[in-house]
C-alpha cells in the first residue's frame, strides 16, 4: 500500500458573509514511499489546502486521505512540515528550536540531542547551534526549519514553498542539500513550489494542479536519473518536462509562471 493515498478530497471554504469558496475539488493521488512529489499551480489553486489537510491540521469537506493506512483527522507525530517562513522562536537558540517538537511529543533525552546535532552537520550548522535564529541569515532560519522538522524522523515530510523567500543562488543550493538528505534517508516527500523548473528539478513525479477549484490537471513523471546536478537543467529532457508543464499554464492565462 502507498505510504499516502488521498481520494476524492475536496474543500469548500464558508467566509464569514456566507459566500463559498471551493478550494479542492475532486484530488486523488497516491504517494509512495521514498517518492518526492512535487505540487505546482497558479496562486490561490489550493496548494496549502492540500497540504495542511494531509497534515492534519485542517479538515477535508469531502473525501479521505490516509497515511501509512491510517485516516488523517489530526496533526501526526510521524509527518513534518516545513512553511515558507521559518517560524523559529527567537529566545529559543538553534538546537534548542530543533528539538522543539520532541520536546512536545515525548520529551528530549540525550541521545536526542545528538540526532539534532547529526542534523544541524547535516545542513552545515553545527556551529551555529548554541546561536539564536535573529544571528543566522533568512538561508540558515531555513535549514533550522528544515531540521526541526526532519528531528523527529518523520515518514512523510511536507513542505509548504520552503524556499519561495530565498535568493536564487541560496535556493539552488538549498534543493542540493535537500535532494542529499532525502536520498541518505529515502525521505517521502509533498514538496510545494511556485517554481517550474524547482519541480522538475526535485521531483519524481510533478503534480500539475488547475486554478481554481483546484484539481489535479496531470501527474508528470520526471525521468531525469538521481544524484540529479545543476547542469541537468540545461539537458533537453529537463527543458521538455519544463516546457510541457509551462504549456498548462500559458493556455489558462497564468503566465506568471
Ligand atoms: N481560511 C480561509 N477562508 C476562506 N477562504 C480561504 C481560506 N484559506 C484559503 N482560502 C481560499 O482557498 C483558495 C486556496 O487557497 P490556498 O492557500 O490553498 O492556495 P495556494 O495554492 O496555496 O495559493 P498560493 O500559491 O498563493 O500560496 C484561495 O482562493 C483562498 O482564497
Ligand atoms: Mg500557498
Amino acid at each position: 500500500m502507498a505510504l499516502v493515498e488521498i481520494s476524492s478530497l475536496g474543500r469548500t471554504y464558508l467566509s464569514k458573509n456566507k459566500s463559498q469558496t471551493i478550494a479542492l475539488q475532486n484530488v486523488n493521488l497516491s504517494i509512495e514511499k521514498g517518492e518526492f512529489i512535487s505540487v505546482v499551480g497558479p496562486s490561490g489553486c489550493g496548494k496549502s489546502t492540500l497540504l495542511k489537510i494531509v497534515g492534519g491540521l485542517l479538515p477535508a469537506s469531502e473525501g479521505i486521505v490516509t497515511v501509512a493506512g491510517d485516516r488523517v483527522v489530526r496533526p501526526r507525530a510521524d509527518v513534518g512540515i516545513v512553511y515558507q517562513a521559518p517560524l523559529l522562536l527567537p529566545w529559543r537558540t538553534v538546537i534548542e528550536n530543533v528539538l522543539l517538537p520532541l520536546e512536545i511529543q515525548k520529551g528530549v533525552k540525550p541521545k536526542d540531542v545528538d540526532n539534532a546535532m547529526e542534523l544541524l552537520e547535516l545542513v552545515g550548522l553545527e556551529r551555529f547551534a548554541k546561536s539564536y535564529p535573529a544571528e543566522l541569515s533568512g538561508g540558515m532560519q531555513q535549514r533550522v526549519g528544515i531540521c526541526r522538522a526532519l528531528v523527529t524522523r518523520p515518514a512523510l515530510l511536507l513542505m509548504d514553498e520552503p524556499f519561495g523567500a530565498l535568493d536564487a543562488m541560496t535556493r539552488e543550493f538549498l534543493n542540493l542539500e535537500l535532494m542529499r538528505i532525502c536520498a541518505e534517508s529515502s525521505q517521502t516527500v509533498l514538496f510545494i513550489t511556485h517554481s517550474i523548473p524547482e519541480s522538475v528539478f526535485l521531483g519524481d513525479r510533478v503534480i500539475v494542479m488547475s486554478s481554481r477549484p483546484g484539481t489535479i490537471n496531470e501527474i508528470v513523471a520526471i525521468t531525469l536519473p538521481r544524484p540529479r546536478t545543476t547542469a541537468m537543467m540545461a539537458t533537453e529532457d529537463f527543458g521538455v518536462a519544463a516546457e510541457h508543464i509551462r504549456g498548462h499554464f500559458n493556455l489558462s492565462g497564468a503566465a506568471h509562471l
